[in-house]
């Protein structure tokens, strides 16, 4: 893994004013949140999401969903933004540069790091909408200060016969038609497009960068170890997102 930005990397990243970010859990994972696939300390690997991020498993047993969702949540509420979070949120603010942050996460680093331009694909951790009418949730809720096993949600208080459950895209529902546009937008209008931290497995989130090449922007891919998006891209920096974002925004500024 090296460290010092490659001349490629550095030389698209100066050219470019436009910039799209794609990110995913490796993000966050020097926050210490972690990822979904990682086979040291994937999510996943100790939950099957069928198990708990599904329709399905919210119906048929909404506490024991809601235990795990209100615990990630008090989880990011005590991490912090990485350098790699800072890093971007720098880049941000630079002259006469944009720079879309279109993630695939479901925690608030991105914001708490100082991005200002953030779309969540697949939602939030700190958004909540009734089960039934899908009223949004913005009333108190109480995260645990400990792991549980079950934990009843909130009662809808407007329509009263629904549970309040996590805004977040479950798997096998679709995304918000909304935001998927301003990814494709912001992926397409790019000058460079850059992938940071994510296995490129899971659709259609994996496909903006292939939209992109179509255009003919390229993409960089910022990730300690090979993706399923690997192949695809136009170069690749083996670096962690809290190594590699800083070192290519300091050198931008020399
Ligand atoms: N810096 C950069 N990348 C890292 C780091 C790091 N410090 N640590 C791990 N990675 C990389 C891994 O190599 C891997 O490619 O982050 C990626 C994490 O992949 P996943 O765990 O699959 O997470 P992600 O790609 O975000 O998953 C996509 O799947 O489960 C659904 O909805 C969930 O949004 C999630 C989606």
């Amino acid at each position: 893994m090296s460290s010092t930005v490659p001349k490629d990397v550095l030389d698209t990243a100066r050219s470019a004013r436009r910039v799209a970010v794609l990110t995913g859990a490796g993000m966050s994972a020097e926050s210490g949140i972690p990822t979904f696939r990682d086979k040291d300390f994937g999510l996943w690997t100790k939950v099957d999401p069928e198990e708990l991020a599904t329709p399905t498993a919210w119906f048929q047993d909404p506490a024991r969903v809601w235990a795990w969702f209100a615990w990630r949540a008090r989880v990011v509420q005590k991490s912090f933004p990485n350098a790699g979070h800072r890093a971007l949120a720098t880049w941000e603010k630079r002259e006469r540069t944009t720079l879309d942050v279109v993630t695939q996460n479901v925690d608030n680093l991105h914001e708490r790091g100082g991005s200002r331009a953030v779309t969540h694909l697949h939602g939030s951790l700190f958004a909540y909408r009734c089960d039934t009418c899908g009223e949004p949730y913005e009333g108190d809720l109480t995260l645990p200060h400990q792991p549980v096993e079950r934990l009843t949600p909130p009662a809808c208080p407007r329509c009263r016969l629904g549970n309040i459950r996590p805004d977040i895209v479950w798997f096998g529902e679709p995304l918000d038609r909304g935001r998927f546009e301003r990814a494709i937008e912001a992926v397409e209008s790019a000058d460079l497009v850059l992938v940071v931290g994510t296995s490129g497995m899971v659709y259609p989130a994996a496909g903006l960068p292939a939209i992109a090449r179509g255009q003919g922007v390229p993409v960089v891919e910022i990730n300690p170890r090979e993706s399923d998006l690997s192949d695809t891209v136009d170069l690749r920096w083996e670096v962690s997102a809290a190594t590699g974002l800083p070192r290519l925004v300091e050198a931008l500024e020399r």
